[in-house]
């Protein structure tokens, strides 16, 4: 399936946007904080229900109430579909809305048709960034192609907040009611339990795949979650303020086979290798899971990439539909891409 169409209402700096997609490149180019990256995430959000940045809220253009953003998809027989992606925000309850052919879904559901696989500079730090990074690209790679994951992870991040909330409750009246955290912790420990497993899975996955550019193993640092554990921590989160087990801390650790990490002696272009293995592998699970193509979303990645790494990805990109940003054209255009689509951003 490929993405035709995108038309964005209030989202971010877009008051009102129509864009026409190529089914193999489409190039957005324009000088910085035009929102080329803003562009690229109302089509990340239109295909996975999600912002790939801040909070979802903040989405929705300064000022305004709604944002939306819709779009036609189509099959190889050209049999199209709508879909249609609603943030809004009145008197302070924040809400999404996903159609598909104006009928109403769950997002679990409604992220099924075009698997997205994102690259930003972010990315490229993958290795010695934040823990944060690292969670993020297991969560894209494993949500693109497992709804149970979805599912979990939609269900944890809810009960990790009321349950947040209830620490900073015991934290503030110095009384601990016991029934109230007993619903929240089960919650957590089931979906937490999912996640974990599934990223370990998925990191197994990663570990047995024959690498084409360079080799590494993951490492999970998983943060397990279970009974004991939050007993364990009881006392200590009271401290913090914030539940300190679970998937929400896990890490990976990027190594080489000798058992060396790579963020202390890696170098930055084995570092950037590293990450475009990721990029491939999260594409091969794709393909192998879904039979189904990706769509690439590139923004601002050739400015950091040297030449050999360049032609790497534009092989990818004569692969698969992808819409990649840049601010200036000599990076993309002296190569040789097909079907190439140009939109420019501030004329
Ligand atoms: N909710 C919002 N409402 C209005 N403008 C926004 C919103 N969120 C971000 N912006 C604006 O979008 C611009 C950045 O766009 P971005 O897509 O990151 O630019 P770039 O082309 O450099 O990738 C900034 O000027 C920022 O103020
Ligand atoms: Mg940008």
């Amino acid at each position: 399936m490929i993405l035709k169409t995108l038309s964005l209402q209030n989202f971010r700096n877009y008051k009102k946007s129509e864009f026409l997609l190529s089914p193999k490149t489409t190039i957005i180019i324009g000088p910085n904080a035009i929102g080329k990256s803003n562009l690229i995430e109302a089509i990340y959000v239109l295909l996975t229900g999600k912002g790939n940045r801040s909070d979802d809220k903040a989405c929705i253009q300064f000022g305004k109430q709604v944002a939306r953003v819709a779009g036609k998809i189509s099959d190889t027989e050209g049999e199209t579909m709508d879909l249609e992606v609603v943030f809004s925000e009145m008197t302070n309850i924040f809400k999404r809305k996903y159609l598909v052919n104006k009928v109403a879904k769950k997002r679990t559901d409604f992220a099924d048709f075009i698997p997205t696989v994102h690259f930003s500079p972010i990315d490229l730090d993958i290795v010695d960034g934040q823990p944060g990074v690292r969670r993020k690209f297991l969560d894209e790679a494993i949500e693109a192609v497992d709804r149970d994951y979805r599912q979990s992870l939609t269900v944890y991040i809810k009960a990790l907040k009321q349950r947040n909330a209830l620490i900073k409750d015991v934290q503030e009246t110095g009384s601990r009611d016991e029934e109230r955290f007993v619903y929240w912790d089960n919650l957590l420990i089931k979906n937490g339990q999912r996640i974990s497993r599934k990223r370990a899975e998925f990191i197994d996955y990663v570990n047995k795949r024959e690498m084409d550019l360079f080799d590494f193993i993951l490492d999970y640092d998983s943060s397990e979650i279970s009974i004991a554990r939050l007993e364990k921590y009881k006392n200590a989160e009271i401290g913090a303020g914030v539940t300190l087990v679970g998937p929400h801390r896990d890490d990976v650790l990027v190594k080489a086979k000798s058992g060396e990490e790579f963020r202390n002696f890696g170098s930055r272009g084995q570092q950037r290798l590293i990450a475009l293995e990721l990029k491939l592998a999260q594409i091969a699970l794709i393909k192998e899971r879904l039979d189904k193509d990706p769509i690439l979303l590139l923004d601002d990645i050739f400015s950091e990439l040297d030449e050999k790494n360049i032609g790497r990805v534009l092989d990818l990109m004569n692969k698969y539909q992808t819409v990649a940003t840049t601010t200036h054209k000599e990076f993309v255009i002296k190569n040789e891409l097909m079907d190439v689509e140009m939109i420019e951003l501030g004329k």
